[in-house]
């Protein structure tokens, strides 16, 4: 039963079961989401296109979403922008960008067309297409502008910023030789534009794709972030999933190479955590939002909830030592608080678990530890907790000095836990914005974090703090409950 785009806003959220589903991040009504596209503000509001099927909860022909909000703190689900309807968008309107100019909005995305009409077994047509608003909900296709070069089919994600008098353009490119590498293009106009050079090639011979490149200039450098596609699995802790997001940082001015500084580093290491986007906003703050999904696993909202993804907590990015990205939630997320319950320090003893919270579905908790006066070989969170033994756990891990998430007894998500780098000193802090469905945790104001579905046993979700052969000094601890980001 296909319904014309321009009407429909999503399957119904009824029948949606509630269960995991976000409250606090944002998630169609129903059906699929990946990638964020087009964040951008027009006109007054803040605007979050995404990748989405509306017809199921599995990945398909794709459309873009719409989410909007004045102030990033309460979102509305808008009716669809954009969906497949020309020859040259026909099998999916892809991933891109959107920015103002001259009172509209304009928006760069990749067309997808199937080489064999049916499926990408024969690869791809790939075209950068570009569509125009004057109000920031329909738009109007103006058709290709950057060709599908000969040889080359995976060839997308335009991200599009103005420098000086002229428009830039980066997008993903797989080489015919197997490649992954990020194109440069200019324009004066947005309508024709001139490939200017290739502006990066990863470093890793296993990375053939390079998806969703998106460069800014933050703190004085240049910023590469992207999601490199690989067919190998890895040994150790970094680049666990399915698909990983990583930066490079460097120096680059219009009409010269990018002069590389430091290569392909991850800054989130939890499951779910991919194609980023960021946009520049208005107040000159760099904001980044990410896809929590997953395209190599069921999830378990696919298979029996009829819903699939979620966008993470948008980011300020900053520079820190090393060229580290740090990417804290942005301080508008603090006004979703409700309630504070302050815990204030105390000692949690040896060996012993101490419960924190009954039944906390949603809400974000700030713990801050002494680490020169715990013992403890783990400062460890039980979260999502439904039982004895169901429960997603968050854990300092002295003996490895890094902080881990694992979903080994998590209710019905995979397993497997994953682990970030701990730089943080005596202080320990972690951030954890718990939602019904996923979990994101921040180490140390946000040098680090882990990006996780996890999903529940049961509906009464408890919160504990345990210690394993010591003692835990916790320094202050606090407890927020939050109200949900929808107004519609
Ligand atoms: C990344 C991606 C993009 C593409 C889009 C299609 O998740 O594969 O490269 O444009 O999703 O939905």
């Amino acid at each position: 039963m296909l319904q014309k785009a321009d009407k429909f806003v999503s399957a119904a959220q009824e029948d949606v079961n509630p269960r995991w589903y976000p409250q606090v991040h944002l998630a169609p009504a129903a059906g699929w989401i990946n990638d964020p596209n087009g964040i951008s503000y027009f006109q007054g509001r803040y605007h979050a296109f995404f990748q989405h099927h509306p017809y199921s909860a599995q990945w398909g022909p794709m459309h873009w979403g719409h989410f909007s909000s004045e102030d990033l703190v309460t979102w509305k689900r808008e009716p669809i922008a954009l969906a497949p309807s020309e020859e040259y968008d026909l099998d999916g309107v892809w991933s891109g960008c959107a920015l103002e100019h001259q009172g509209k909005l304009y928006v760069l995305y990749t067309g997808n067309r199937w080489a064999n009409g049916k499926d990408d077994g024969d690869g791809s047509i790939q075209r950068q297409c570009l569509a125009v608003s004057s109000d920031g909900f329909t738009f109007t296709k103006h058709g290709p502008v950057i060709e599908n070069p000969k040889g080359i089919s995976n060839f997308r994600d335009p991200k599009v910023w103005k420098q000086g008098e002229k428009w830039w353009l980066v997008l993903g490119v797989e080489t015919p030789e197997g490649c992954g590498q990020v194109w440069l293009y200019s324009s004066a106009d947005l309508y024709t534009w001139e490939f200017d050079r290739v502006l990066y090639e990863d470093p890793d011979p296993d990375t053939f794709m390079i998806e969703c490149p998106d460069f800014f200039e933050v703190d004085g450098k240049w910023v590469l972030v992207y999601s490199p596609m690989t067919s190998v699995r890895r040994q150790g802790y970094n680049q666990r999933n399915g698909h990983n997001t990583g930066y490079a940082v460097g120096n680059w001015t219009p009409g010269g190479d990018f002069e590389v500084l430091k290569n392909f580093a991850q800054f989130d290491f939890g499951h779910n955590f991919y194609a980023t986007q960021s946009m520049h906003s208005p107040d000159n703050r760099r904001l980044m939002f990410a896809w929590m999904g997953g395209f190599t696993l069921p999830l378990a909202s696919q298979a029996a909830d009829g819903w699939s993804g979620q966008l993470a907590t948008p980011r300020e990015v900053s520079l820190g030592e090393d060229f580290g990205i740090i990417a804290t939630p942005i301080p508008e997320f603090d006004r979703l608080r409700e309630n504070t319950v302050d815990k204030g320090a105390f000692t949690v003893d040896t060996d012993s678990t101490v419960e924190i919270a009954s039944d906390m579905s949603v809400g974000e908790i700030e713990l801050t530890v002494d680490l020169d006066k715990t013992s403890s070989e783990q400062v460890s969170l039980l979260l999502q907790q439904t039982s004895v033994d169901r429960y997603t756990e968050v854990a300092y891990d002295t003996l490895s000095n890094r902080v881990i998430l694992d979903r080994g007894k998590s209710g019905s998500s995979d397993r497997g836990y994953r682990s970030a780098p701990y730089v943080g000193g005596a202080e320990l802090k972690l951030r954890v914005i718990i939602d019904r469905g996923s979990l994101e945790v921040f180490i140390n104001d946000g040098r680090y974090s882990l990006s996780s579905l996890a999903f529940p046993a049961g509906d009464k979700r408890g919160v504990s703090i345990a210690s394993v052969g010591g003692v835990i000094a916790v320094s202050d601890l606090k407890i927020h409950s939050l109200r949900s980001i929808w107004g519609n």
